[in-house]
């Protein structure tokens, strides 16, 4: 090797160091959480009369404690029975409706939607049995920043920030080399076997609806599909957990956010209420009907859409009666891919709103920040 070559070669090193150097440093933030956690379940467990300082949000934030009467309006339900047929065909009548929901609420429940009640209760109360473990027998799953997989009891990284009153578990199903069974709880002894079925269930269901949303905006049934990357999307579950708060006008579940990803199925509790959706300017609480899913849009689908489909900011409020399971299950572009406004939605009147980002850049806001409303999405938007 020539002394000038091998000089190239050594400049070319040094970058690498001080590339790997770089992420180090910006990784470290990311190992560990700022301050030592505290699970909300232990808390719960203490019978506190008062809600410890950390849980207590600003004034603004607070939930109003109007929740019952709204039940009247609800979020749109939708039966989906006519739109799966054997044939392939579906009913235009069903079709406006989800086109309608996602346009103007972000949100709407599903019927007859194709997974089996059964496993949709199987899989709550293992998880509800999950939770009920002591803490310590849950603390060997224990999740960092870094990736969230595992046992967690905050989002974000930020010190000192008012904390959501629940603890969580969050799990990847797809890409098949990010699901791995050790980084899921082996008890109670079904849960593995339960949740892998769910799971696969689950997304046929984000399947099809991915295809209807394509359908409704006059593009082929499988665009949608294809921008998340086709059969490379990502899939993860998150099970939250809100045990009995001892001051519920003071705090929050879990705190006003959009979901970062491209569409949300909710399996909520089955006996109590916390969900709520904005609509507007105020907060409607969802009333779960038996066996439905709660579905929702999420940023990239709301990107993709150039906004014509709406992630809508939701929030949890707790209870001091009953403790509440919630299983979220988030389907997700491949996270390395740029995801845009599709070039068929866009013209010189109604130019892309915003820039193109990979999901794993996207998401990094809602892991070091935490939820913060809508403000991500709404500053994610191209320079004008
Ligand atoms: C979420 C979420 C709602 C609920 O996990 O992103 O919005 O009812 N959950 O637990
Ligand atoms: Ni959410």
């Amino acid at each position: 090797m020539s002394k000038r070559n091998r000089s190239n070669q050594n400049k070319k090193m040094n970058k690498n160091k001080k590339d790997v150097k770089i992420k180090t440093e910006k990784g470290s933030m990311m190992d560990e959480w700022p301050e030592p956690i505290v699970r909300v379940q232990s808390l719960a467990e203490r019978n506190l009369s008062t809600l410890p300082d950390r849980y207590i949000k600003p004034a603004s934030q607070r939930p109003t404690m109007t929740d019952d009467a709204p039940v009247a309006t609800n979020i749109p339900i939708i039966d989906l029975e006519g739109l799966f047929s054997e044939d392939g065909s579906s009913d235009d009548v069903v079709m406006a409706k989800i086109s309608e929901a996602c346009r103007e609420w972000g949100f709407f429940q599903v019927v007859n939607h194709g997974v089996r009640p059964e496993l949709m209760d199987a899989a709550r109360e293992n998880w509800r049995e999950f939770f009920h473990l002591p803490v310590n027998a849950k603390e060997t799953y224990s999740n960092s920043p870094r990736t969230y997989e595992g046992y967690g009891s905050r989002l974000g990284v930020e010190k000192g920030a008012i904390l959501d009153w629940s603890d969580y578990y969050y799990l990847h199903h797809l890409p098949p080399h990010l699901k791995d069974f050790n980084k899921w709880p082996s008890s109670p002894p079904t849960i593995r076997e339960v949740i892998d079925e769910y799971g696969k269930e689950v997304v046929q269901l984000c399947e099809r609806i991915m295809r209807v949303l394509s359908s409704n905006l006059g593009l082929k049934e499988d665009k949608f599909q294809e921008a998340f990357g086709g059969k490379n999307i990502g899939a993860c579950l998150r099970v939250n957990y809100y045990p009995k708060c001892p001051r519920p006008e003071l705090a929050l579940g879990l705190s006003s956010h959009s979901d970062p990803g491209g569409m949300t199925i909710l399996l909520p509790d089955d006996q109590v209420f916390g969900l709520q959706v904005r609509k507007d300017n105020t907060w409607i609480t969802v009333k779960p009907h038996p066996h439905a899913f709660i579905v929702n849009i999420g940023d990239q689908i709301q990107i993709l859409s150039n906004s014509t489909y709406k992630s809508v900011e939701h929030r949890v409020i707790v209870n001091s009666e009953r403790e509440r399971v919630s299983l979220a299950f988030f389907y997700n572009p491949k996270s390395d891919i740029p995801i845009q406004p599709l070039q068929e939605l866009v013209s010189t009147h109604n130019p892309p709103l915003y820039p193109p980002m990979t999901f794993d850049q996207y998401r990094l806001f809602i892991r070091t920040q935490g939820p913060r409303g809508k403000s991500h999405v709404e500053s994610h938007v191209s320079p004008r």
